[in-house]
């Protein structure tokens, strides 16, 4: 039988920033439906990962395919319109807008005004903290509410695979546990999910597979479970 297809995929991708190099020769496939953590410590470059993959970072050389089309020096927005919305660290929801209209700015590539109407009720639906906020300024949320509406406002965009950028971080705990919970809801629907997490042992406990990131390449990668149990991992990324 053929292997199936990768939905996303990168290859001996290079990137960074002037003269700092983020990107060095990295490899990375995500599968329809998978859920996919990469981790590594700070300044391994996974932020520069999303960057490339949404088209906010240029690499200067390798390539990105996703559902097969060559996306690599293409421009954020048509990045989201083929299907990829970003979740990024510290959340950056437009404090000044609405929680409404920050839903609406997550829906701005589409085409179908009626159907994003009836998309925001249905987000909502999954938020009920949203629906209580909805005209309420998104600056003057919580940090977890914040949080929420980062994902909400990617989910508008009916992506087919989202990338989420440390989304526990600075949450309080049992905002963490919701924020997890919800992310591995939004695979069980059948979006693809590739995540950035600093919370090695929460991420690697909900993921497929895995990626472990050292200065900007792949240094190890396999099985959530087998990384789970692997020593190299348990030392430098679990605290065992
Ligand atoms: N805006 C930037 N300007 C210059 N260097 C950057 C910038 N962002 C990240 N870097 C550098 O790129 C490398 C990778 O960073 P990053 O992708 O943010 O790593 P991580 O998300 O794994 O912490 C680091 O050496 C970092 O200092
Ligand atoms: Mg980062």
């Amino acid at each position: 039988m053929a292997r199936p297809e990768a939905l996303l995929r990168l290859e001996d991708l290079h990137a960074g920033y002037g003269h700092v190099v983020a990107l060095r020769g990295l490899d990375l496939v995500v599968a329809p439906g998978e859920l996919v953590c990469l981790i590594g410590a700070n300044g391994a470059g996974k932020t520069s990962t999303l960057r490339a993959i949404s088209g906010l970072l240029s690499p200067s050389r390798g390539r990105i395919v996703f559902d097969g089309r060559k996306i690599h020096g293409a421009a954020p927005a048509e990045i989201l319109k083929a299907g990829i919305a970003h979740c990024p660290e510290g959340r950056r929801v437009f404090p000044y807008l609405t929680v409404e209209e920050n839903l609406a700015m997550g829906a701005y590539v589409r085409r179908d005004r009626s159907a994003i109407a009836a998309d925001v009720e249905q987000v909502c639906t999954h938020f009920p903290i949203l629906t209580e906020r909805r005209r309420q300024m998104a600056g003057t949320l919580s940090g977890g509410e914040q949080q929420m509406l980062a994902i909400a406002r990617a989910l508008m965009a009916r992506p087919r695979l989202i990338l989420f950028d440390e989304p526990s971080l600075g949450l309080a705990p049992t905002i963490v546990e919701s924020t997890f919970a919800i992310i591995a809801d939004i695979r069980r629907r059948g979006t693809t999910v590739l995540m950035v997490e600093q919370n090695a042992y929460a991420a690697l406990r909900m993921a497929d597979r895995a990626y472990v990131m050292e200065t900007g390449r792949i240094v190890l990668a396999g099985a959530a479970r087998d990384l789970l149990a692997d020593d190299h991992v348990r030392r430098a990324y679990l605290g065992a």
